[in-house]
């Protein structure tokens, strides 16, 4: 992929304009009813800091470290609901580019858990998948809950 299309261009801007908006650090195509393997991404959160966004297409894990980290996580696609998830506190992707050039990166911190949530998106998998039963069934029964009252509107 050397070339990538105007609508490409196209989505990762409206991506990026809707993770902003929400506000959120990470959005996946999927969650946009896209199903392009792509997601964007920015973990700067300071105030007065430029962000730094990106925008990852055919994203990969090619190494995870041992050590882990818990983050609180929530999502765009779960709202009001967040809960501590244990991953690896370190990760190694790559991905190609918004100009079409395959990339290699290092995240750690709060990007190697977006990434890696990001990621999970692109193959159906939501940070409740992680989450006892108890806990996931509870958030999923109000998840459904929610969707039959919108559904009402
Ligand atoms: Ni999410």
């Amino acid at each position: 992929m050397s070339d990538l299309s105007d609508d490409l261009r196209t989505l990762a801007e409206d991506m990026l304009e809707t993770m902003y908006h929400a506000p959120g650090i990470g959005l996946a195509a999927p969650q946009v009813g896209i199903t392009s393997r792509m997601f964007v991404m920015d973990c700067i959160k300071e105030d007065g800091v430029e962000g730094k966004p990106m925008v990852l297409f055919n994203p990969e894990i090619i190494a995870t470290s041992d050590t882990k980290n818990v983050y609180e996580e929530g999502c765009l696609s779960i709202p009001e609901h967040f809960a501590d998830v244990t991953r690896p506190a370190e990760v190694e992707m790559a991905w190609i580019d918004l100009d079409g050039n395959p990339q290699q990166q290092v995240f750690d911190g709060l990007w190697a858990t977006c990434a890696q949530h990001e990621l999970d998106h692109l193959d159906g998998k939501l940070f409740i998948d992680y989450l006892g039963p108890m806990k996931r069934q509870m958030i999923t029964r109000k998840m459904t809950k929610l969707k039959r009252e919108k559904a009402r509107v």
